[in-house]
């Protein structure tokens, strides 16, 4: 098990890291082992070569990643989280680069990556640095919470922590925006509202597009084509 260290966190600095590593201290505290389904569905049309898990927590976008081939590297600010992550990794026999950061503090290689993929954590802030992470044609698959009428079942307990309709959307138009939808959606504990963006660092109004089947297809054939 590998853990590098990038940017130490001097006492105090960090509440994030305190929080997290608290609430990965409760042995109760588990988040899903599956990648997020939008990853799954589109993995094969997603670029190849060198992914980037921000805020990874134990893994499961990152372990999914490395499984499929991709070079991996993989954030969080919680030690706890990333030696759940690193243990699950070694268990299914994945390297990847696991990297104990503040994104807040860590500076992102530009240009470096194939596929970015954020689940389940607020950085709104942070999209700039992202986007300049992607390498040309690179892709940014990103899911969090939204704001909701109907009572929230998991999630941030602030709606501080979520984001409102189409601020994911509106924040990923200088990009190929190639899929967005915001609904609800079981994830682990219960019901969820969730916005997902899959965008890609390119632009022009001649692009090559993916074949994608059609979310609920049972039998996995594609799409016909349209009369
Ligand atoms: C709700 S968990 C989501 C984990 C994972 N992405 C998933 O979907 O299963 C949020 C993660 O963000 C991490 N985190 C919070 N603040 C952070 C920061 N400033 N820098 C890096 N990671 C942070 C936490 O440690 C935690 O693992």
């Amino acid at each position: 098990m590998s853990l590098k260290t990038v940017a130490p966190v001097p006492p105090g600095v960090s509440d994030d890291r305190e929080r997290w590593n608290e609430k990965y201290a409760d042995a109760d505290f588990t988040l899903p082992e599956e990648p997020i389904p939008e990853l799954e569905r589109r993995i094969g049309t997603l670029p190849e070569g060198r992914a980037l898990d921000v805020a990874t927590g134990d893994g499961r976008n990152a372990i999914f990643l490395a499984e499929c081939g991709y070079d991996v590297d993989a954030i969080d600010v919680a030690d706890a989280a990333l030696e759940r992550a690193a243990e699950r990794a070694d268990r299914r026999g994945v390297e990847v680069n696991w990297i104990r950061a503040d994104v807040e503090e860590h500076t992102f290689e530009r240009e470096a990556y194939d596929l970015v993929t954020v689940s389940f954590f607020a950085a709104l802030g942070l999209l700039p640095e992202l986007k300049e992470a992607l390498a040309p044609g690179g892709v940014l698959v990103y899911e969090h919470h939204l704001r909701s009428s109907e009572r929230a079942e998991v999630g941030p307990s602030s709606d501080r922590y979520r984001f409102r309709s189409n601020d994911l959307l509106r924040a990923c138009l200088d990009l190929t925006v190639m899929y967005y939808e915001e609904r609800r959606r079981s994830v682990i504990g219960g019901d969820a509202a969730v916005a997902t963006v899959v965008a890609r660092n390119s632009a022009g109004g001649t692009q090559s597009y993916p074949r994608l089947e059609r979310v609920g297809s049972t039998d996995g054939t594609p799409d016909e084509e349209s009369p």
